[in-house]
């Protein structure tokens, strides 16, 4: 893992100094159950290998300043502790004070000193981030950067919030801090991600359930095929989303669309426009697709859950109306080149999508994305296979 070393080495030539340890979490993919956590819904994601590195030390520095360093950025960014409740909330609409990058690591620091307001002393300290998750691919390298952020200040700083809690001080750095509107789903998979696992997590009870995938023993690999389009959920469409999903909800009269069942679909769509009732429809079914595979992964294994992740691509892209030409014609040549199951995976509008196939059919299928890319004019794809990984610890 390049990310470590580089951290480290960013660290030192930042600081003059080694860092008082290595703190990593990975990015996701999503199995299936999209747009559905912030329906308080169900989702199904993993961990990937690809990981955030946090290089983190605490400084000798009277006036309690914080300083972050990135790879991907020109220069380290610095503020004091006590400034950043002056920085966050980051208004609506608007860009958040610090650099994008930075408001990842010092949202997570603004939102940690609040969910454990009670302890301290939050001491003066030093970040450095290095990533080798691919960043606007859909695989969550935002979620990773504040898991790896989270884990290192929990441990300096002594506050001793557990997985879910560090989930949520992330959560809310993305939210009030960089101002994306998302859900729970990407910093709940990066925390808690076992090997060879899924987390089945209930976005409203927030309880999750490891599900045993099995994917090498029984021959298959998951292929990931980031299509290189760049999306970002600050912006457009996700929040269009989010806002045709409260809508649905307030008409029906339930608190979230987690509350409506498939048979309450004929009645919704006499409640309200085309488009809200699509969005609906998906959110809907989807919750039901999760369930299903859950159940199918038990009783007959991963060989049997294709076709669900079929539908669930489907319905995105004639529902819900996130997948992208590039989107479908990775999940449709998958299927034509014999992948099991594929769909867009993430918030959409660009990003990566995945296909479940056996291994030995990884070369085909990669060779037939590719040259569907080239025939359509599409840039080439970043093609790679992940097994699913630890989430977030210390390294060192
Ligand atoms: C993004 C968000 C998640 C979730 C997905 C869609 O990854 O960060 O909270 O809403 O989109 O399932």
């Amino acid at each position: 893992m390049t990310a470590a070393r580089d951290a480290r080495e960013l660290f030192t030539s930042l600081t003059g100094r080694q860092p008082d340890g290595l703190w990593s979490a990975p990015g996701r993919v999503n199995l299936i159950g999209e747009h559905t956590d912030y329906n308080d819904g169900f989702v199904l994601p993993f961990a990937i290998p690809q990981r955030t590195v946090a290089a983190v030390g605490l400084r000798a520095d009277a006036r309690g300043r914080v300083m972050v360093g990135s790879t991907f950025a020109d220069a380290p960014v610095e503020v004091g502790l006590d400034e950043l409740d002056g920085l966050f909330p980051t208004a609506p609409g608007t860009p958040p004070a610090v650099p994008d990058w930075a408001a990842y690591p010092l949202g997570v620091a603004w939102a940690l000193r609040r969910a454990a307001s009670g302890s301290g002393p939050f001491e003066a300290l030093d970040i450095a981030i290095a990533s080798d998750v691919p960043v606007g691919a859909g695989l969550s390298s935002s979620a990773a950067i504040e898991g790896a952020t989270a884990s290192a200040l929990n441990d300096l700083w002594g506050t001793d919030l557990d997985r879910t809690a560090l989930a949520g001080v992330g959560r809310r750095a993305e939210n009030e801090a960089v101002g994306a509107p998302t859900g729970i789903m990407d910093q709940m998979a990066s925390m808690l991600g076992e090997p060879d696992t899924a987390i089945f997590l209930d976005c409203r009870s927030l309880e999750t359930r490891l599900v045993p995938l099995g994917i090498a023993a029984a021959g298959l690999a998951i292929l990931v095929i980031d299509t290189r389009v760049k999306h970002a959920h600050s912006t457009g469409g996700y929040r269009e989303r989010r806002a045709s999903c409260e809508l649905g909800a307030s008409l029906l009269g339930v608190p979230a669309l987690r509350d409506v069942s498939i048979a309450d679909l004929p009645h919704a769509e006499e409640l309200m426009d085309d488009v809200t009732f699509r969005r609906v429809r998906h959110i809907v079914t989807e919750n039901q697709r999760v369930l299903d595979t859950v159940r199918l992964l038990r009783e007959e294994g991963v060989r049997a859950i294709g076709d669900l992740l079929v539908a669930s691509h489907v319905s995105m892209r004639d529902d819900f109306e996130i997948s992208t030409p590039e989107l479908d014609t990775a999940v449709d040549t998958a299927l034509s080149a014999g992948a099991l199951g594929a769909r867009m995976t993430g918030g959409g509008f660009g990003g990566a999508a995945i296909a479940l196939l056996e291994q030995d059919a990884v070369d085909a299928v990669s060779d037939a994305v590719d040259a569907a890319f080239a025939a359509s004019g599409f840039a080439a794809p970043l093609l790679f296979t992940v097994a699913p990984s630890a989430g977030a610890h210390r390294d060192a």
